[in-house]
């Protein structure tokens, strides 16, 4: 297929550009480089350095079979502080990126979405049935998206899929995490390890959880980018589907920093801090609706193997 993936030199958004490019698809990756690398785009993909609505629209007049789309804001605390910035270059460009798709009757989107669409979870896995309450500005944001697309869905006949994200994290190869502002547990440790930061503060340990720290879905982003092929070639005309990807089982904030002790073979000094506002105390995903529709099967599920690929990601950064 011909592919336009937004965001593609970004983190999420480089690994399914280098999945699709494997699995033999035509990629055209458009990217502002605003938080993404030119240098994470992946060979074989035609990059397109801009605004994403000022060169979108050409770019689907050239006829496309698909948009993947990653380009979005994605710092939960600066959601708070700078709604406009979300509301924005979220939704008002995903809007105009619909409306260009409307235009040039381009059929199938694979959006980003994410578990911060939920908020606080009443209890258990989370299905896709779940209420969904965002917490904060960024979930509230990526929802809103969502419920657009359903519409396009409906009206016009686009085939949607909304990916909903739980904790992404490990490396693709050469394609992986590195944000100028890092806010995520693993790399945030992995820094610790490389002697960029003292020690890692644990936020909480008070928490109603098995160990009184946090406890997370860490989904492995090769799997991830899986389920986006499979989602691409799944979509139907007419419907918008949500599915939850996560791996199904929990890891605490204190088993993560403890896989990576055993991976790195560095201490980690670690210090209790207050609680994050806003953090729940457990979020761990259902995906039994994308194993049954997608036949997505996620095959890298152990802590340390995420952890390992993470920590390699790194160390190439590092020069090592
Ligand atoms: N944590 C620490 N210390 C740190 C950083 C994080 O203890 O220095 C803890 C957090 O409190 C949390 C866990 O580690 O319990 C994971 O935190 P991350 O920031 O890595 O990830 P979140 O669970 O907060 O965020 C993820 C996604 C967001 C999404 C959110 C809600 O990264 O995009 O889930 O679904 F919005």
């Amino acid at each position: 297929m011909k592919l336009v993936v937004t965001g593609g030199a970004g983190y999420v958004g480089s690994v399914c550009a280098a999945r699709l490019v494997e699995s033999g698809h035509d990629v055209v990756v458009v990217d502002d480089l605003s938080t993404g690398h030119a240098d994470a785009v992946p060979d074989g993909c035609t990059f397109v350095e801009g605004e994403l609505t000022e060169v979108v629209g050409p770019l689907l007049a050239d006829g496309v079979d698909g948009v993947l789309h990653f380009a979005a804001k994605s710092l939960v605390g600066e959601s708070m502080e700078d709604p406009h910035k979300y509301w924005q270059g979220n939704v008002v460009t995903s809007l105009r990126l619909l409306e260009a798709m409307r235009e040039h009757r381009v059929a199938r989107l694979v959006f980003s979405s994410t578990a911060a669409t939920y908020g606080e979870p009443d209890s258990g896995s989370i299905t896709e049935n779940a209420p969904t309450r965002p917490s904060n500005t960024y979930g509230a944001t990526k929802l809103a998206i969502d419920h657009a697309i359903a519409s396009y869905a409906t009206a016009y006949g686009l085939g949607g899929v909304s990916l909903r994200y739980f904790n992404v994290a490990g490396a693709h190869g050469p394609f992986g995490e590195r944000h100028t502002t890092e806010t995520h547990l693993i790399p945030l440790v992995l820094q610790v390890a490389f002697g960029q930061r003292e020690h890692i503060r644990i936020f909480g340990e008070d928490w109603p959880t098995r160990d009184g720290t946090c406890v997370r879905d860490y989904i492995h982003v090769t799997d991830l980018a899986d389920a986006h092929l499979l989602a691409l070639e799944n979509a139907v005309p007419g419907a918008h589907r949500v599915y939850n990807l996560g791996n199904g089982t929990g890891f605490s904030v204190r088993e993560v920093i403890d896989a990576c002790r055993r991976i790195t073979g560095h201490a980690i000094p670690a210090s209790v801090a207050q609680r994050r506002p806003g953090d729940p105390a457990e979020l761990v995903a259902s995906s039994a609706a994308a194993r049954t529709d997608l036949g997505w099967q996620p095959r890298r599920t152990g802590l340390d193997e995420i952890v390992s690929d993470a920590w390699e990601f790194a160390r190439r950064q590092h020069g090592q």
